[in-house]
């Protein structure tokens, strides 16, 4: 296994590694300086297989594939498009050696400016970028080759300058348009579309145009995206960036849209129909699109999850009021969240215990829970943005059982179905804790949870003591460590699976 140090050579001295540039799922990337025989030296960008890739069973057919991909690259020119000047072999690796590309990559560069002035870029630089990559990514589809992971990360900016070069070519695989294939699942979650979830899935064109409007979704709102999969299979519509950043065009709003559509024959089919669509306003009218409505003239239904369909709507519930000074920002919401929830033992999970029960444990798809004469509630969430105004509200439901400790004294539970959510703070957020990153999708099973705070009844009645200085049957329970809330949360489980086990 082959992993270089600064000071490292290559090829007799003629690379020296510098440092690592970064390290992805397949392969490493190092600044190197390279020694030329005229006795100057610049700096280059070397990639190969990373160190677990180097061990993996399959090494060969990868690098095989990295190679054939290498080959194409080198052979292409695009003012957008990283250059490989030279591919070599040393100790059984292949080695890629490109232009070194002074300047930070998009993501970096999208953090940075939001750090420091604490707003996000415009839109006509967003669109410069934007349409630069895409240009580079019509010469390469003309060659018939996809991307398959546009991202900000797989951007570089050259520093000084407004010109964006698209790097990463790690997946990037040879298409024929619309034609079935088996493609490697490899994928970054948010930008890539529903089809590289599936492995058998006829690709095109309009696969990197999903990933571009992704970015481009990203760069003018700085929110995370949502899985692909995630919207597909809890109905989840995309909404629109305009709801996070109310400065974007009508125009690009529902470009954004368009090209990111959940489904592949609902997007513009090549890059060149979505720049179209895109740049409109900056080209002539005469280039109106053939046949590509735009979303919000033609949006599409939005899907109901499979729980959801032929079910009849929850009432809608009495609204909640929440009043705050201007100056509660998004981080505040939080935290006022985190200490109103923190400051009594609230939750506690029976994950174990459902597993066998629900049939959702491998996907992501929301069981009900009819087999414990479930009750529903009606609730309503809100969506605050970084000012921490209120910018969305949805009437929800939930499924709840109360369960009975003994004695009396009851319980709800609320089900929490499996599914995913971003766990984290955005790195640019003010007052963030280092630990708060990288944010990132967790993906979580189902499991029962406390409605309210554990009550000193409660307590008493599942452990048998109260160990709370403030006494009242009613307060909540204080006083516990960490250890006794595990411990409750397991006889809770116990009381609940019995119950369940003699009753089915
Ligand atoms: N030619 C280059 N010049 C300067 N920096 C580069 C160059 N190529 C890559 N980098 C930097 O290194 C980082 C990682 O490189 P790259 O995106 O090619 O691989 P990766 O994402 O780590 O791996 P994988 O191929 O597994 O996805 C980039 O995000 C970029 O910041
Ligand atoms: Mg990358």
């Amino acid at each position: 296994m082959r992993h270089w140090q600064s000071g490292d050579t290559l090829q007799e001295g003629k690379y020296t590694i510098e440092k690592i540039l970064g390290s992805g799922g397949f392969g490493i990337t190092y600044k190197a300086t390279k020694h030329l025989r005229n006795g100057n030296k610049k700096f280059v960008a070397i990639k190969t297989l990373n160190p677990n890739m180097q061990i993996r069973q399959d090494f060969f057919k990868h690098q095989e594939d990295f190679l054939q991909e290498a080959w194409k690259l080198k052979a292409f020119s695009h003012p957008h498009i990283v250059k490989v000047n030279d591919i070599f072999l040393e100790e059984e690796l292949r080695y890629l050696e490109m232009e070194y590309i002074e300047g930070d990559n998009l993501g970096e560069y999208l953090k940075n400016y939001c750090c420091q002035y604490q707003r996000k870029i415009l839109e006509e630089e967003a669109l410069t970028y934007i349409k630069q990559i895409g240009e580079a990514l019509i010469y390469l589809h003309q060659r018939g080759i996809l991307h398959r992971d546009v991202k900000p990360q797989n951007i570089m900016l050259r520093k000084n300058t407004k010109e964006a070069v698209l790097i990463d070519f790690g997946t990037a695989r040879e298409f024929i348009q619309n034609e079935t294939r088996t493609h490697t699942n490899f994928k970054t979650e948010g930008y890539a579309p529903i089809e590289q979830y599936e492995i058998k899935r006829k690709r095109g064109g309009y696969t990197d145009v999903h990933a571009l409007a992704a970015t481009l979704y990203f760069m003018l709102t700085m929110k995370m995206i949502i899985p692909a999969d995630y919207r597909r299979d809890q109905g989840i519509p995309l909404k629109p960036p305009k709801t996070y950043n109310p400065e974007i065009s009508d125009h690009t709003n529902d470009a954004i849209m368009k090209g990111m559509e959940l489904y592949p024959e609902n997007r513009p089919q090549t890059m060149a129909e979505w720049l179209e669509l895109l740049l409109l306003k900056e080209t002539n009218s005469i280039l109106i699109p053939r046949n590509i409505p735009i979303s919000s003239a033609n949006p599409t239904p939005k899907i109901k999850p499979k729980s959801q369909r032929n079910k009849p709507t929850n009432p809608i519930p009495k609204k909640l009021t929440l009043t705050y000074s201007t100056n509660f920002t998004r981080r505040k919401f939080l935290e006022w969240g985190a200490w109103a929830g923190g400051a009594f033992i609230t939750t506690f999970f029976i994950g174990n215990v459902l597993k066998n029960k629900f049939s959702d444990s491998s996907n992501i798809i929301t069981p009900s829970i009819p087999e414990f004469s479930s009750e529903t509630f009606n609730f309503e969430t809100v969506e605050v943005n970084d000012r921490g105004e209120i910018i969305n509200r949805e009437n929800k439901s939930a499924q709840y059982i109360r369960e009975n400790l003994g004695n009396g004294v009851t319980m709800d539970l609320v089900y929490i179905p499996s599914g995913r959510f971003l766990m984290g703070s955005p790195e640019y957020e003010k007052g963030r804790w280092e630990a708060e990153g990288p944010q990132h999708w967790v993906e979580i099973k189902s499991f029962l949870m406390g409605k309210y705070p554990v009550t000193q009844a409660q307590w008493v009645a599942v452990m048998g003591y109260n160990p709370s200085r403030h006494k009242g049957t009613n307060n909540p329970v204080e006083n516990v460590s960490w250890d006794n809330c595990v411990e409750f949360c397991k006889k809770v489980s116990e009381i609940f699976q019995k119950r369940v086990s003699t009753t089915i």
